[in-house]
């Protein structure tokens, strides 16, 4: 019966997979969406009927179930690399004289492609089935963001395998390598892009700039849910490592992509020279705006590997590759006020709010005007009429004042501000610099970032109290500094846009408990350069209380340290020795307080609390009733009595040494590896076997956060 049934699902598979390659890859769908759907429905139903048949291949299996913790990184097998840019014919013609030159020869042709405005992205594939999937990152080290690529349907999960006996499946001669790595673009078609940015406004969320960012952001969220709802889409370029080389060209190699199941654009030409070159991207210049993606020029190709082994690569790009870039688009508009922004680094820039016009794809309200030297030298008013054009298509940017057209009414010429339009702490330009800088720390462009990181999850913890909640209220001007926090009543909250009574008494509740976070927390929340939650956890132990931070004195602090480290030397050199056992030893530097902590942190800590205004505002915390909790080496709960706890992976808050400590001190006990008598495991970041086998014992895992609410006995 069971092996009917697996029959069945795997006969739903190949079909979903087949109709997924004629919709992406070829174009051509053979069956109704109504259809699919169907197909779609029947697997799932199958699977959850028989969810020990669910395989991770399964097309029901794009999303995950849980949000991540953070990204893990992937080291490229094969680099990824930029490529340099041209724009214009001529600079196209002197690319290709250097490649003839280089080569030597006349013999040699090109591919042109649509350079597609996404992010770019590395797919490994290994014996057909897609294992990670990472960004660019440095070009050698990206971000894994495999859980995402996942629920991209353009991209399959499995490649179309070479087994003759299987109806629809290629030739065996032509089946995809072991190691096969995909470099392309994950980009998000226009039209989702327009979708998405009328939901975000509707939710009075903040629009993105355009599709390139809309896709980044999409693949940076913690939840892959959000990111499946999202329509992102797919196109391979390229090939990264591979076990075994797929052709001599690269038009023979992409239409090899197409054959393994991968989505290659259907734009693609082969040129014989660089006139036939030339024709194809001016052609696209004009045509690009038909496309429901967005491109932001052309990119030529070497075709014959061989030939580019020749022409090598410098070290940011390959000699064999150029891109063509598009000139801006330009659009026409009047200036109706121009604001001051302030940005996260404390950078004043003017920022233009225009009479709304339609530009490359979208409706443009507001554009920059770089800085105030730019705007005094453009002389742009409100009341002009000027021409923008988007810049590497992101941000709109005011290139040219009308003054032809400037009518006698506009307004005088903008003067440069004095203080900041947020803090209204005096600002001053630089002498070397364009910028005009607010350097108040406490100013609350810069404020709203370090309040997120004081409420975020490794910190105090203050779910309720969110991103959009934090803007709000600090530009209502209730939160000037974090002691604020403590002051906010159910009153001040209720009035504002999606919230309740019951969510204001929400973010009190949680306001209130948080005043009794471990001392830990509360450091690492401070946000104090090199001060991250290891160290915190380190100093809170040292100190004990808040008070105790409050009254550190730098001399005493270096001295300790000093001592500590001449102890510490002094017990290496037993242990080395064999002088000591290996027991006196740990338990000797178990002893040492400040081992893990650097002289940057303490010089840190100690100008953090020394400096007068963050002395108030710490205090004034302590007065509101917030009152961090002491961890001590005693005994603090009994809640882990009876657990056995595995650790896996890296930990944000802890090291080794501390998570151990942590467990024992609530009464658990710590240990190596996974057995049926493990009550869980405990999974940080790049977690390793254990997990797999704690999943075959059908032992829960937690993460770090759910373990802090644990020892913390804060409701899960
Ligand atoms: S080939 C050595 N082909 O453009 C570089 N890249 O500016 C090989 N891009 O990061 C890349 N469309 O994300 C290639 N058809 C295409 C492309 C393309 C877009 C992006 C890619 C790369 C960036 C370089």
């Amino acid at each position: 019966m069971n092996k009917d049934v697996n029959k069945k699902i795997e006969q739903l598979r190949r079909k979903i997979r087949e109709h997924d390659y004629l919709y992406y890859v070829l174009n051509q769908p053979e069956i109704s969406d109504r259809q699919y759907d169907k197909l779609f429905a029947e697997l799932k139903a199958l699977e959850e009927a028989n969810p020990e048949l669910i395989t991770p291949d399964s097309p029901t299996q794009r999303v995950s179930g849980r949000p991540l913790e953070g990204f893990g990184t992937v080291r490229h097998a094969a680099a990824m690399l930029s490529m340099d840019n041209t724009y214009n014919a001529d600079e196209l013609r002197a690319f290709d004289e250097r490649v003839r030159k280089q080569l030597g020869s006349d013999d040699y042709d090109y591919v042109v492609e649509l350079k597609i405005d996404g992010v770019a992205i590395s797919l490994r594939y290994e014996k057909g089935v897609l294992v990670t999937a990472a960004t660019r990152g440095d070009g050698r080290v990206g971000d894994d963001v495999t859980a995402n690529v996942r629920t991209i349907k353009a991209v399959p999960l499995v490649l179309r395998d070479g087994d003759p006996r299987i109806a629809g499946s290629i030739k065996a001669s032509d089946a995809a390598p072991d190691v096969l790595e995909v470099r392309g673009e994950v980009y998000m078609p226009t039209g989702a892009f327009v979708e998405l940015n009328r939901l975000r406004a509707e939710a009075g969320e903040q629009a993105f700039a355009n599709p390139r960012n809309a896709a980044a952001g999409s693949l940076k969220l913690l939840d892959a849910r959000i990111t499946a709802a999202r329509n992102l889409s797919f196109f391979a370029y390229a090939a990264g490592e591979l076990s075994e080389p797929l052709a001599e060209t690269h038009y023979e190699s992409l239409e090899k992509f197409k054959k393994f199941g991968l989505p290659v654009n259907p734009n693609i030409k082969r040129a014989a020279d660089i006139d036939k070159v030339i024709d194809i991207c001016l052609g696209w210049d004009n045509k690009r705006s038909e496309l429901d993606y967005q491109i932001d020029g052309m990119v030529i190709k070497v075709n014959r590997f061989e030939q580019r082994e020749i022409l090598g690569a410098t070290g940011r790009a390959p000699r064999w590759c150029i891109s063509y870039k598009f000139a801006a688009e330009q659009a026409e508009t009047v200036i109706e006020s121009i604001d001051v922004q302030v940005g996260k680094s404390g950078i004043l820039t003017p920022v233009a709010n225009l009479t709304p016009v339609l530009l490359a794809g979208t409706t443009v309200k507001r554009a920059s005007l770089h800085n105030f030297d730019m705007l005094a030298k453009l002389d742009v008013r409100c009341g002009d009429t000027v021409i923008i054009e988007k810049a590497g298509e992101i941000i709109p940017q005011v290139v040219e004042v009308r003054i032809d057209q400037r009518k006698d009414s506009v307004d005088e010429a903008f003067r440069m501000p004095l203080e900041c339009p947020i803090c209204g702490h005096k600002v001053e330009k630089d002498e070397n610099d364009v910028y005009i800088r607010c350097d108040n720390q406490n100013c609350i462009a810069k404020f709203k970032e370090r309040l997120e990181h004081f409420v975020g999850k490794g910190q105090m913890d203050i779910e309720t109290l969110g991103p959009s909640l934090i803007e709000k209220l600090v530009d209502a001007g209730l939160l000037k500094n974090i002691s604020d926090i403590y002051k906010l009543k159910r009153q001040d909250l209720i009035d504002f846009e999606g919230m309740g009574e019951k969510s204001s008494d929400n973010v009190i509740k949680a306001i209130d408990r948080s005043k009794n976070n471990p001392l830990w927390r509360f450091l690492s929340g401070l946000g104090i350069r090199h001060i991250g939650g290891q160290t915190a956890q380190t100093l809170a132990k040292y100190f004990g209380t808040l008070d105790e931070v409050l009254s550190l004195d730098r001399r005493e602090l270096k001295e300790f340290k000093q001592i500590e480290r001449e102890k510490k030397k002094s017990l290496d050199k037993k242990h080395k020795k064999n002088e000591i056992t290996e027991e006196e030893y740990k338990k000797e530097c178990g002893n040492l307080q400040l081992t893990d902590i650097g002289d940057e942190m303490i010089s840190s800590l100690c100008d953090y609390i020394e400096n007068e205004d963050n002395k108030d505002i710490l205090k004034e915390i302590l007065r509101l009733g917030v009152k961090p909790k002491r961890n001590t080496n005693e005994k603090t709960s009994e809640i882990l009595i009876g657990n056995t706890i595995v650790v896996t992976g890296t930990l944000k808050n802890f090291s080794r040494q501390q998570i151990e400590q942590a467990i024992k001190d609530n009464g658990g006990k710590s240990s190596s590896s996974v057995s049926k008598n493990t009550t869980f495991v405990l999974a940080g970041e790049n977690p390793g076997s254990k997990i797999k086998k704690a999943q075959e014992l059908g032992i829960k895992i937690i993460n770090e956060n759910e373990f802090l609410r644990l020892i913390e006995e804060k409701p899960m």
